[in-house]
């Protein structure tokens, strides 16, 4: 992926305090790539998340947490995605993309429920090409009668290329990568969604999905992004928020009752890589100064104690009555599943974005299956040999 930016967060060991320091390593320096099968577990447990990332871009390269990511790996996964779009806009040009990684297999394991990562992760491998497989219910594997998650994917990794898997166990998806390490058979991991921690993936279609709508705005810099519900427990907030610290002048709001508040680590992140932010629970008032507002709903899958049940949610909410107080501009997001947080009342407001959002999910996972792959410099020939319709 050509030259990279990368910037590097230390989280100094011991103690309640956690001093950070951000190293920029810019221009001409390529994102360091280290190995997994070099590494003990347990001295990997004790990295950075900045530190891990480097071995996430290794050979093969994982797709496990929003740290891997720099700004130059944003630019091509986005610029990428948009030009598979319009490749697929023609015959040929599907036909083609299909040939593109038809010698491979992937498996999607997903041992929490999903529709659209499910869906768009599995049309993203059929618009390349590649065969999927997939356990959605662990009561249907043989983890059933036993068998570890460890050995159960394992054994998947005897029969496909890749594994792309949703967990309920937060870094639970870096197990596997690094257990897939020291094995004959390391295949890339995809994080489709990992406990209530990380959902890069997701964070990459928001992102392309901000980028689009900002696209003759000037683009995501020095935009007023305003993130709403539940950012306790929401892994797309929690990935989100560290990409969007790659842009220059980026404000970011987080407005949810106390309870259900961003939790400090992200802070600490933000305030490492020098972005604004504001924590507040007054929607009313941040609302007309939002660029962009993303929406989350309540996960009280995750309730330990009924939180869910005993926090008043219902003011975090946008229905017709707000929308004349948005900016003419303001996309409104949302990673879905929704309830009560958006009404179906403005579902065709041009800065409804959250259908385009889900959509583009495919595309993005596309480009960044294809670069996983490293054949996507095929999918740029194509494109600037035939430049397909926008
Ligand atoms: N956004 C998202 O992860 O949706 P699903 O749970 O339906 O996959």
């Amino acid at each position: 992926m050509g030259h990279r930016v990368c910037a590097i967060i230390r989280c100094e060991a011991g103690g309640g305090d956690t001093s950070r320091e951000i190293e920029a390593m810019t221009n001409d320096t390529p994102a360091k790539a280290n190995r997994l099968s070099d590494i003990s577990w347990a001295d990997f447990q004790a990295l950075s998340l900045m530190e891990k990332g480097a071995y996430f871009r290794g050979e093969p390269p994982h797709t496990l947490i929003a740290q891997q990511f720099t700004r130059p790996m944003l630019n091509e996964l986005c610029a990428l995605a948009t030009r598979i779009k319009r490749i697929n806009k023609r015959r040929e040009g599907a036909n083609f993309l299909k040939t593109l990684l038809h010698d491979k297999r992937a498996m999607l394991y997903f041992a929490q429920p999903s529709s659209r990562t499910y869906l768009s992760h599995n049309a993203a491998c059929q618009i390349l090409g590649l065969d999927t497989m997939d356990v959605r219910d662990t009561k249907t594997s043989s983890e059933v009668k036993g068998e570890s998650p460890e050995d159960t994917i394992r054994t998947f990794s005897s029969y496909v290329d890749m594994i792309i898997m949703r967990h309920p166990v937060g870094g639970f998806a870096e197990r596997v990568a690094w257990m897939l390490a020291h094995t004959n058979r390391e295949i890339p991991v995809m994080n489709a969604g990992s406990g209530a921690d990380q959902h890069p993936t997701q964070a990459l279609l928001d992102v392309y999905t901000l980028e689009r709508s900002f696209e003759r705005l000037g683009g995501i810099e020095g935009k007023h992004i305003v993130f709403v519900g539940d950012l306790a427990r929401g892994r797309t907030v929690r990935s989100l928020a560290w990409l969007l610290t790659l842009f220059e002048g980026v404000k970011l709001y987080f407005v949810a009752p106390q309870q259900l508040q961003i939790t400090q680590d992200i802070l600490d992140q933000l305030d490492a890589a020098g972005t604004a932010y504001e924590v507040t629970r007054d929607f009313d008032s941040v609302m007309p100064l939002a660029d962009a507002i993303y929406m989350t709903r309540i996960q009280d899958e995750w309730d330990a104690a009924g939180e869910a049940r005993t926090t008043d949610a219902s003011e975090y909410h946008i229905g017709a009555e707000d929308m004349p107080r948005l900016k003419d501009h303001c996309a409104i997001l949302h990673p879905l599943p929704r309830r009560r947080e958006i009404s179906t009342d403005i579902d065709d407001d041009p800065r409804a974005m959250y259908w385009r959002q889900m959509r583009n999910g495919m595309w993005i996972r596309a480009a960044l299956i294809l670069t996983t792959f490293g054949r996507e410099d095929e999918a740029i020939r194509y494109y600037d040999e035939y430049q397909p319709p926008a």
